[in-house]
């Protein structure tokens, strides 16, 4: 009876999944195991900061501190990004979970909280030169 109820209260759970379903930015396996194409050449890494520039340091800043022109504005709405500099944040993303998140960008309750850049920057080569760059973002404890 009781593991009845429980079943009930997950089913009931479950309906409620639909608006929330966006709510885990979480990438595919798949996805994050995908190994960076794009070796750090000077070209490949100038090209990776000059896009970082133009599309993501209003939000992340230009050192990645999460402190862009408009990321207050932005955090008022959503949510503020995280520090990219924090060894810790570095070491918990995979290349290829950049990699996906730059490409599908992240709605929570139809707001978005991060753009999709799959039209933006439409080249994969380009957008894993991001990827690129924003590893180089991580400052090492002992130069802070
Ligand atoms: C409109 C503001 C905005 C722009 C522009 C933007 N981001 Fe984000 N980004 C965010 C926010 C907010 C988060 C935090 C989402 C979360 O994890 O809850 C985020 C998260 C991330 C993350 C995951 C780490 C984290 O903070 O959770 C990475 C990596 C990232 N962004 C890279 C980029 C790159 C690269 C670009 C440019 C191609 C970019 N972002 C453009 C707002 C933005």
């Amino acid at each position: 009876m009781r593991a009845h109820t429980t079943a009930l209260l997950l089913a009931l759970g479950l309906l409620a999944i639909p608006a929330a379903a966006d709510e885990n930015w979480t990438a595919p396996e798949a996805e994050k195991a995908k190994v960076n194409p794009i070796a750090s050449t000077e070209r490949d890494m100038s090209r990776g900061r000059s896009l970082y520039r133009q599309h993501c340091e209003l939000c992340h800043g230009r050192e990645g501190r999460g402190d862009g022109p408009s990321a207050k504005l932005h955090a008022r709405n959503t949510r503020p990004p995280q520090d990219l500099t924090r060894p810790e944040i570095q070491a918990n993303m995979t290349d290829g979970e950049i990699f996906w998140k730059i490409g599908t960008g992240f709605r929570e309750n139809r707001k978005i909280v991060m753009p999709a850049f799959v039209d933006e920057i439409p080249s994969p080569d380009d957008r894993w030169r991001v990827v690129l760059f924003v590893r180089t973002l991580e400052k090492k404890e002992a130069s802070r």
